[in-house]
């Protein structure tokens, strides 16, 4: 039975260092045949290079996924034409660089993955809920498929698990950097979770220093964002597919670093 192991946000070098010591033994302790990471705020907390991105791939991820930071690194935009393990949201600009899809093989199995970003909040070139047919048809026929739905709000990541059901093997929610208590299976077969959670330092407000994001909600004024350090953890989601496609269970997977 195939199984997909999808990882949250890694932020920073404490979800750098989480993914470097625990993701090589969380995949054979799970019996991962895929992981797929989202490393929107691997570098330095807000985007990603390709140092950072072949890091993740070193560590064991097949596929590495994106989110509204994506481009905010210059050396990532070449690299993202040129990796296909790598995603940016399928709904950004066509003249923005990178591809929404990837298709990865492992055991005779094929996994296609997208990428999306919401629009609540987040101002994407297409709707995601409008942008996702064209995805799934760029993936084609394939055993399984994997949606990272990369938004804010909690509504359009619900309502897009609904559209999905029973068309793709799993539908998960990235970017708010905290886990819903959400996680299951929909009627239709399709593994849902609103969000995955992060993988990074539990003591900061969502990766930042904690001492820094209170300062400017106290102050309104402007502050540096540095990446936390304090009690990192892994969060991610074990998906066990199902034989014909769908998946029979999605299990979460919350765990401090050692
Ligand atoms: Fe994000
Ligand atoms: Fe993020």
């Amino acid at each position: 039975m195939t199984a997909i192991l999808f990882v949250g946000d890694v932020v920073g070098s404490a979800g750098r260092r989480t993914i470097r010591t625990m993701l090589g033994e969380l995949r054979e302790e799970l019996r991962a045949d895929f992981v797929v990471v989202n490393g929107e705020n691997a570098a330095g907390g807000i985007g990603i290079t390709p140092k950072h991105a072949d890091e993740l791939f070193k560590a064991g991820a097949d596929v590495v996924t994106l989110g509204n930071h994506t481009y905010r690194h210059r050396e990532v935009w070449p690299y993202l034409e040129e990796e296909r393990r790598i995603i940016r949201p399928a709904n950004f600009l066509a003249t923005q660089p990178g591809r929404g899809t990837a298709i990865v093989e492992h055991d005779g199995v094929r996994l296609g993955v997208v990428n999306l970003a919401g629009n609540l909040y987040m101002n994407q070139a297409a709707p995601a809920l409008l942008a996702i047919d064209d995805a799934l048809r760029e993936v084609g026929s394939v055993d399984h498929v994997l949606v990272d739905m990369h938004a804010e709000a909690t509504s359009e990541k619900v309502a897009l698990g609904w559209y999905l059901d029973g068309r793709v093997t799993a539908v998960v929610g990235t970017h708010t950097h905290v886990p819903t208590a959400d996680a299951r299976v929909l009627p239709g077969g399709t593994a849902y979770i609103t969000d995955v959670g992060m993988t990074g330092a539990r003591g900061g407000v969502i990766g930042v220093r904690r001492e820094q994001s209170i300062a400017v909600m106290r102050t309104h004024m402007p502050q540096r964002y540095d990446p936390a350090e304090d009690d990192p953890w892994i969060n991610a989601v074990l998906i066990r597919c199902a034989p014909g496609g769908g998946a029979e269970a999605i299990e979460q997977i919350l765990r401090p670093a050692p």
